[in-house]
């Protein structure tokens, strides 16, 4: 049995680090992958590249001198997104991609898009640049039932999106349904989508089953069993359009733990000890570089990370911490339920 691989450092492409003490807590536990792309939700959101320059600073201030990430900045798509706004801060190095949050789909997505009418001469402009639009895909509309919103997206905006701007490079940010793998696997090169860590290890039944468990609760929230093992047959197929995007996405216990609580799984600690551990359940341990370091840097026409990372299968579990401080607050880490026997040294 393989019990140590080597493989580029990882990257990860959806990463929510916040602001303030959040950030300067969350941060170092994601000082370890090369590049992450950076959610642009916060409180209000960035939406220029002013804005998101600025962002990079206190992120590379909140990291360690010895962190290996390079932050990789995003703007958040609103119904009054300037065109050229967009083009400059691509061309400038300041951002490397846009997200879409259909208003009132997510936390702080209150100003998302409304109108997508309004924001196809942003989407024309962005497939002319060659900037890539990361989606957040799941329809709003109160009647459609919350587990049918990924699939009934793709139908009702992604692919009329799509079809009306040819040339523009997607994301499916997290999907977590049949419908969205079989929909990524129609598209061409301009189509990719990120698979997050937790969705390959539970379905619905971790939220709902034997009690109510909140750490377990994020968007789009997991779906039934059949869904999860079509996320980990994508993951572990080694296909060029499925990377990581562990959507880490961290909240305070305090706001987790609510009769109406925030969504989101603080992922980043213990990342790549679970995807070894599914990668090798999968039988898949040769394919978890393409997934975690390859394919995403290719999809963003960037080089792979130059150094490498080792991980060892150890006889006693890795300890990690159940919960970190964050500015007088505890935020909870993923618990997978399984021990993690897979350790990362480097
Ligand atoms: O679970 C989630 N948490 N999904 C999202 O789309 C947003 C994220 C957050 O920012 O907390
Ligand atoms: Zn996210």
């Amino acid at each position: 049995m393989t019990d140590r691989i080597t493989i580029r450092r990882p990257d990860d492409w959806h990463l929510h680090l916040r602001d303030g003490a959040m950030l300067a807590a969350v941060a170092p536990h994601s000082a370890g992958f090369g590049r992450a792309i950076i959610m642009p939700n916060l409180v209000p959101p960035v939406v220029t590249g002013a804005q998101a320059a600025a962002y990079r600073n206190r992120i590379l201030a909140a990291l360690p001198d010895s962190a290996a990430l390079q932050p990789q900045m995003t703007l958040y798509l609103t119904d009054a997104t300037e065109p050229a706004d967009v083009v400059a801060a691509f061309r400038n190095g300041i951002i490397r991609a846009v997200k879409l949050y259909p208003a009132g789909a997510t936390t702080n997505s209150a100003s998302g898009v409304t109108d997508f009418d309004r924001v196809q001469p942003v989407l024309e402009a962005m497939a002319e640049a060659g900037v890539t639009l990361c989606v957040h895909g799941e329809v709003t509309d109160p009647a459609v039932d919350i587990f049918d919103r990924e699939a009934v997206f793709i139908d009702r905006v992604l692919d009329p999106l799509r079809r009306r701007t040819p040339g523009l490079r997607v994301v499916m940010e997290h999907v977590t349904t049949s419908d969205g793998v079989a929909y990524a696997r129609s598209g061409g090169d301009d189509l990719a989508a990120t698979i997050t860590t937790h969705h390959l290890v539970i379905n619905r039944n971790a939220i709902l089953a034997g009690g109510i468990r909140p750490h377990y609760y994020c968007l789009p929230v997991a779906k039934r069993e059949s869904h999860r093992l079509a996320l980990r047959e994508a993951a572990t197929s080694g296909e060029a359009r499925f990377f990581l995007g562990t959507d880490s996405a961290p909240h305070a216990d305090s706001a987790k733990l609510q009769p109406c609580g925030c969504a989101g799984c603080f992922t980043a600690p213990n990342t790549m000890s679970i995807l070894a551990q599914v990668f090798e359940d999968e039988g898949a341990l040769d394919r978890l570089e393409a997934f975690a370091s390859l394919n995403g840097a290719a999809f963003y026409r960037l080089p792979p990370n130059d150094d490498r990372i080792t991980l060892v299968r150890r006889d006693r579990p890795a300890a990690y911490p159940a919960r970190i401080d964050a500015g007088g607050e505890t935020v909870t880490v993923f618990d997978p339920g399984f021990p993690l026997f897979w350790h990362q040294e480097d």
